[in-house]
């Protein structure tokens, strides 16, 4: 979603703006722009498109000035057009704002400064917040956001500035990130800690209703009412080497090669192999509470919500605890029944995810104990949550989520080991699964050697317009992921079923044009599976089938197979996601699509 930049310092602004939209990309946009203050008014670049497009503008005409702030917008209030794109400017044209977010009651504001005589140039609520702080504005900058603020109703992280203060940026937040970069006489504020992490890796975590005013000799925090806030300075630990593609030829290929690492990352310090259990520490709950618990609702969206979907099986049968997995854009609005004896699980890579944070909110009022599994530390949801684990997979850029995936599966069978052997699960049965858990990554090492095997398949099926995905039990989820993968950087239209689900409808669907992708390990339903893929090749379909190294049963029925390691029953999704992460991209890479930003995606979605 959009990217927020500042800067306040000794440098020329323009350029450290530009480079922190561009580490920011990711996040999706569909328009870029800066405002440079330099002593002779507020000067504003901006441009529809990618952010070269910006980059061209300003080759020829980069307006010099320390202190700025710069933008990546993806569209919500009008289209993403340059007029549209920010920053936006005040009546008078010397107050410059770039805005993440939604002002909900920008409608009644606009018609309140229409009526006093205002003129707006763009469709946005941005805009409208521009003209605001410059009714306000006086001769203090801080202040006039400050008041334009209680006026607004929605959720923002804004950067202002204003030639008449030139050394100074104002920036607040509330519902969408921000944070301050503390660097060497020269401050940031960013909504993504990668936009600064080339100057800097001390920063200040802004919460809801804070603000923050940059000045060439330092900071100040505070909020709506109180003038000075004390907050700590936290250590990013990533470096810049984490957030570049380092030799790979895109950042979601680097994200599933990494998957080895980001696994034992995960996994580093909370197996306890002698005791067959997890230590969890991070969920702040005791033994006795973790005991109490006698029914367990996760909450996510997109692929985390799919991890989710695992993890109810795991958890399901390991720890014997009801589980049930909701949209967290449902959960949010429906009158869920919770009480002080379910526990809300949280999934989400960015821990930004508007609809997942507003679902732990409800969690909380409702009186459930939440926590999360969160991939990006110091996000909101991580801070929001009573406790919680971070997954350790690393930086992840790609929109596709890949690498936090497989690390949102292993958190859950860590947090499901737990519970378990606090319940009835053997120390052997523990142990086992510790074992699986542990072989893992060199298992996926074995799967990636074979990257050459499914880039031959990409070339088979990359043309297909449709690809049914098929699995039973714990790879339900699988599929239904694997056609996410799939539809989302390549857009060949692709549906995940549990496979018996099929003769229910689907199998219409199926003909000698139709690629169907099984995961079909040989597990508890392994004689099931067959049958669906005997249904399939009856009608014509192609099937293509992952399987367990060695089996020859499927390889009869197959145009194609697939071998994955044998491990842990539970622990087939990790494995089997893998193969189908590179199809995705692969297939993709064939198709020509943009695979790091996909169209009208963003990373990570923090509006509604
Ligand atoms: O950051 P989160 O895990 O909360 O994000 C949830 C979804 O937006 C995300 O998984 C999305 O579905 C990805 N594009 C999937 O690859």
């Amino acid at each position: 979603m959009c990217g927020i930049v500042g800067y306040v310092g000794p440098k020329q602004a323009s350029n450290i703006l530009v480079d922190g939209l561009r580490r920011m990309e990711y996040r999706g946009y569909d328009s870029a722009g800066i405002a440079i203050i330099n002593g002779n008014g507020v000067k504003i670049r901006k441009a529809a498109g990618k952010l070269s497009a910006l980059v061209e503008k300003l080759k020829f005409d980069t307006p010099s000035g320390t202190v700025g702030v710069g933008h990546t917008r993806w569209a919500t209030h009008g289209a993403p057009t340059t007029p549209n794109a920010h920053p936006h400017l005040d009546q008078s044209g010397r107050i410059a704002i770039i805005h993440n977010g939604i002002i909900e009651n920008a409608g009644t504001i606009k018609k309140a400064l229409l009526a006093r005589g205002h003129c707006f140039k763009s469709e946005t609520d941005t805009e409208v917040l521009a003209h605001l702080i410059g009714e306000y504005y006086v001769d203090n900058l801080e202040e006039a956001v400050a008041g334009a603020l209680w006026d607004v109703e929605g959720a923002y992280g804004i950067a202002v500035v204003c030639s008449e203060e030139p050394n100074t940026v104002v920036a607040a937040r509330h519902g969408s990130p921000l944070l301050v970069g503390v660097g060497d006489g020269e401050y940031f504020v960013a909504s993504d800690a990668s936009a600064i992490l080339e100057h800097t890796r001390s920063v200040v975590y802004l919460d809801d209703g804070e603000m923050v005013v940059l000045k060439r000799d330092g900071y100040r925090v505070r909020n709506l009412t109180e003038t000075h806030l004390e907050k700590p300075v936290n250590q990013i630990e990533w470096d810049l080497a984490t957030i570049e593609r380092g030799g790979f030829a895109h950042f979601m290929l680097k994200e599933i090669f990494e998957q080895p690492e980001s696994l034992t990352n995960t996994l580093r310090g909370h197996l306890l192999e002698e005791e067959g259990t997890a230590r969890v520490r991070g969920l702040n709950l005791s033994d006795e509470e973790l005991k109490r618990f006698d029914r367990i609702v996760i909450t996510a969206c997109g692929t985390s919500w799919h991890a989710g979907l695992i993890g109810e099986y795991i958890i399901e049968e390991l720890a014997r605890i009801p589980v049930e997995v909701e949209y967290a854009s449902e959960f949010r609005y429906r009158n869920p029944v919770l009480d002080d004896r379910c526990l809300v699980i949280a999934i989400s890579q960015s821990g930004e995810t508007a609809d997942t944070l507003a679902a732990i909110r409800e969690g909380k009022r409702r009186g459930a104990r939440t926590v999360g599994l969160v991939n990006v530390v110091g996000s909101t949801i991580a801070r929001e949550v009573d406790g919680g684990l971070y997954l350790r997979a690393g930086p992840e850029i790609g929109v596709a989520s890949t690498k936090a995936f497989n690390s949102q599966v292993a958190a859950l069978a860590m947090v499901a080991l737990r519970m378990a052997r606090l319940r009835n699960l053997s120390v052997l049965h523990g142990r086992e699964l510790i074992h699986a858990l542990q072989a893992l990554p060199d298992q996926i090492r074995q799967i990636l050697d074979r990257a050459p095997d499914v880039e031959r398949l990409a070339q088979k099926y990359h043309q297909a317009s449709n690809i049914l995905y098929l699995g039973r039990g714990v790879n339900f989820p699988v599929a239904l992921e694997g056609a996410l993968k799939l539809k989302e950087i390549s857009y060949i239209h692709a549906e995940g079923y549990p496979a018996a689900e099929m003769k229910h409808g689907p199998i219409a669907l199926i003909d000698q044009n139709m690629p169907v992708i099984f995961v079909a390990p040989r597990d508890a339903v392994y004689s099931k599976i067959v049958s669906n893929v005997e249904e399939v090749k009856a009608r014509k379909g192609r099937v293509i089938a992952l399987v367990t190294e060695g089996d020859a049963e499927i390889a009869k029925l197959a145009e194609e197979t697939f071998p994955l390691p044998k491990t842990h029953d539970l622990l087939t999704p990790i494995l089997a996601s893998v193969p189908l992460q590179l199809l995705s991209y692969y297939v993709a890479v064939l198709r020509g699509c943009n695979v790091d930003q996909p169209r009208n995606l963003a990373k990570s979605v923090t509006v509604e």
